[in-house]
């Protein structure tokens, strides 16, 4: 068996059986966790490599281990291997009180048996070694560092953990970069750093270039193909972080649409001006990756999957009934438009766009982050080529979003800015997005119909929000 294929190891034997039952308590709570709801009965380890000695006053291991989880609560058997998580874990003889919140637990066997373990991006000395292995291009255990060699790092800039609610973690360095680490991780190229890097590539310049990233080589081991099973992507390496430049004083659009609600103010050149610089980034990623034409049959297998998730999301709210037909009807008529032999251009595209995914600097340049796309589909559908009105109508909701958060609701304050997102994107584009109102109305509804369900499940305070929209997108001439 070549090296390439074997599972890479590099921490000593029975370390995870030590961690596992700490891990198992402090892994649900943490807010990147996303099998929330259902325990985890173990891990098996994917990845494991000793950045610093445990023997050290300092130890340090960066881990990928798959949490085990059943499907469904109070099914324990089969046990599911589950999602993939990268942790970083500090070891030391106790913890000094600034790190505190960092704790993990304190290991009672096995090889580190005595010491503490705890969350290592809290501490400074951790988060300076990956931006040093960044720098110079460090190969560690399974980790490989790589960077664009066009971009300087300066050595010794200060980490700070950027302590915002997040799907993932970043830290900051001297305010120069932001290292942004993957929480859940698959293996396979991350849209998150695929399509930065092809937008760097054809200079847009709206979008924060790829300074380095840190990927791991797992390869198809025992492990991993267990749980990955004949998916194309199991040989993959695993992105795990991007380094950017740090677009500094920014804030992002959501804090920034809220802030001009609260003063009653409009948003109506900003929103013109997010509209361009949306309309630029798909026209760069059109021009950097394949685009393709969608016919009538991929056209009917989006539909039905639309579809379907009205379906389900009737079944789950019981509110949704009554706009049942009108919601239908969105998407049939996208689908009548294909039978008629209506075609569309796909293309790659952001995939989970809305205010936050947005910063603006002082100067009042927008950047759009976080290419991700939604982290709950897999990464294949994730990397299709889809119509760019899948961003506009994202882009749409979140004005509505922001304007009916605030009591009382300014539905008003939306349809200004929905228009004019709507009119920079045409500047920029040479296609109004109000031309085509079929294809919004069916992208805008699936958004929504997501929407109610998220907010049902999670926080049905906010249920009203996502069902005034549902209210006006049933009806025909949803404007
Ligand atoms: N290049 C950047 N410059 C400044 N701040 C950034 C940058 N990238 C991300 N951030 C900050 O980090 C937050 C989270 O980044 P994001 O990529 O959206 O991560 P997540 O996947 O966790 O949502 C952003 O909302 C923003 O506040
Ligand atoms: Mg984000």
């Amino acid at each position: 068996m070549s090296e390439a294929v074997t599972r890479i190891v590099t921490a000593p034997p029975g370390l995870l059986a030590s961690l596992d039952p700490l891990l198992r308590e402090w892994l649900p709570r943490q807010r990147w966790f996303a099998g929330k709801g259902r325990p985890v009965t173990g891990f098996t380890l994917v990845e494991a490599t000793e950045l610093l000695p445990s023997t050290a006053k300092l130890g340090l291991y960066h881990l990928l281990v798959r949490a085990h989880q059943p499907l469904v609560p109070g099914h324990s058997a089969p046990e599911q291997p589950g999602d993939c998580y990268q942790l970083l874990i500090g070891v030391r003889e106790a913890l000094p009180p600034r790190l505190a919140p960092a704790l993990i637990g304190h290991v009672t066997s096995g090889p580190l048996a005595g010491r503490t373990v705890y969350e290592a991006l809290h501490d400074p000395r951790p988060a300076e070694l990956l931006l040093e292995a960044l720098r110079t291009q460090a190969r560690i255990g399974g980790l490989r560092f790589d960077r664009d060699p066009h971009q300087e790092i300066r050595a010794g800039l200060v980490p700070r953990l950027v302590t915002a609610e997040q799907s993932n973690s970043s830290v900051v360095y001297g305010d120069t970069f932001i290292l942004k680490l993957m929480r859940r991780v698959v293996p396979g190229i991350n849209p998150d750093l695929e399509l930065p890097l092809a937008l760097a590539r054809v200079g847009c310049p709206k979008v924060p270039p790829p300074t380095a990233w840190m990927v791991a080589d797992v390869g198809r081991s025992a492990a991993s193909a267990a749980v990955t099973g004949p998916a194309d992507f199991a040989d993959e390496p695993y992105v795990l972080g991007v380094l950017q430049p740090f677009v500094q004083g920014a804030a992002d659009g959501w804090e920034l649409a809220l802030r001009e609600l609260a003063k009653g103010e409009d948003f109506v050149a900003e929103a013109r001006d997010l509209g361009r610089a949306t309309a630029e980034v798909h026209t760069a990623l059109a021009r950097a990756l394949p685009t393709v034409t969608m016919g009538h049959l991929q056209l009917q297998r989006t539909v039905e999957g639309m579809i379907e998730r009205l379906e389900a999301a009737v079944q789950a709210v019981p509110a949704l009934r009554p706009y049942a037909p009108g919601l239908h009807s969105a998407f049939t008529a996208l689908g009548d438009l294909a039978a008629e032999g209506r075609t569309w251009t796909a293309q790659r595209i952001h995939g989970d766009l809305h205010l936050g995914q947005c910063l603006r600097s002082p100067a009042g340049d927008w950047w759009l982050i976080d290419f991700e796309g939604e982290p709950v589909r897999p990464l294949a559908e994730r990397r299709m080529p889809q119509p760019a009105m899948k961003d506009v109508a994202g882009m749409l909701r979140s004005f509505d979003y922001a304007a009916r958060s605030v009591d009382p609701p300014q539905p008003d304050w939306a349809r200004t800015c929905r228009a004019a997102y709507c009119s920079g994107y045409a500047e920029a584009a040479d296609r109004d997005p109000r031309t085509d109102p079929v294809l919004l109305r069916a992208y805008e509804t699936d958004k929504a119909i997501y929407e109610v369900v998220y907010e049902a499940r999670h926080r049905p305070d906010w249920l009203p929000v996502p069902m005034a929209a549902v209210h006006r997108l049933a009806s025909a001439d949803p404007t």
